[in-house]
């Protein structure tokens, strides 16, 4: 494998030393696009990032006022120590929950988020439209999903909904209303919110 292809393996699922680092290198790097996405977020009692990565975006949550509990999950499970590893204080205090597991498969009952938040994540996850049904249906009716990721990423990793149009028909398509998108740089911002029953 080149070293192009061992970055990008490192991106989707990192392991290892080199994930470690790129992960540190990540948390660094997508912090603009990460302040810049959670301006969207309402203040609420439960949010998720799906993706949770380095654990930068928990860590940024979690120095607000905003949130009564933070939740982060990611496949990868040096991820998870990493960020376990970053935000250790607001864990302790039960601010903070750090879990191992896939988009396709949330351990969370429905029902149960007022928000979720993915930052450059999406384009990795293997079936994309069960990952953003999973989504919608571990959120609260009302509840808001807010999706961030480079527009050249989403072309390079995704055959389909891999522009910024398709990427609002993808949350239309799964059932989210009131679907905003928009851009920052060389980003996409896309905030829907799971419908009401009435
Ligand atoms: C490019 S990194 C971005 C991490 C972080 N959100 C950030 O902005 O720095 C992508 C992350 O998505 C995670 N990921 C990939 N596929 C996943 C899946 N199926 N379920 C949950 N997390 C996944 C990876 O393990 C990795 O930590």
């Amino acid at each position: 494998m080149g070293i192009t292809q061992k970055l990008i393996e490192q991106c989707k699922t990192p392991r290892g030393l080199l994930g470690r680092i790129m992960l540190r290198i990540m948390n660094g790097a997508h912090r603009g696009l990460t302040v810049w996405g959670l301006a969207k977020v309402p203040p609420c009692s439960k949010v998720l990032d799906v993706g949770c990565g380095g654990g930068a975006a928990l860590s940024l949550m979690a120095e607000t006022d905003r949130f009564e509990h933070i939740y982060g999950i990611d496949i990868s499970p040096d991820a998870v120590s990493l960020a376990t590893a970053k935000n250790r204080r607001h864990i302790e205090t039960g601010l903070v929950t750090i879990m191992q597991g896939s988009v396709l498969e949330l351990p969370f009952d429905d029902n149960t988020f007022d928000a979720a938040t993915t930052f450059q994540s999406h384009y990795h996850w293997p079936d994309i439209i069960t990952a953003i049904q999973e989504i919608y249906r571990v959120l609260k009716p009302g509840g808001q999903f807010v999706l961030v990721a480079e527009i050249y990423k989403i072309k390079y990793h995704m055959q389909e909904y891999n522009n910024t149009e398709q990427t609002k028909i993808l949350f239309e398509e799964s059932g989210f209303s009131r679907v905003e998108l928009s851009t920052y740089q060389k980003s996409i911002r896309v905030a829907g919110n799971k419908v009401t029953s009435c």
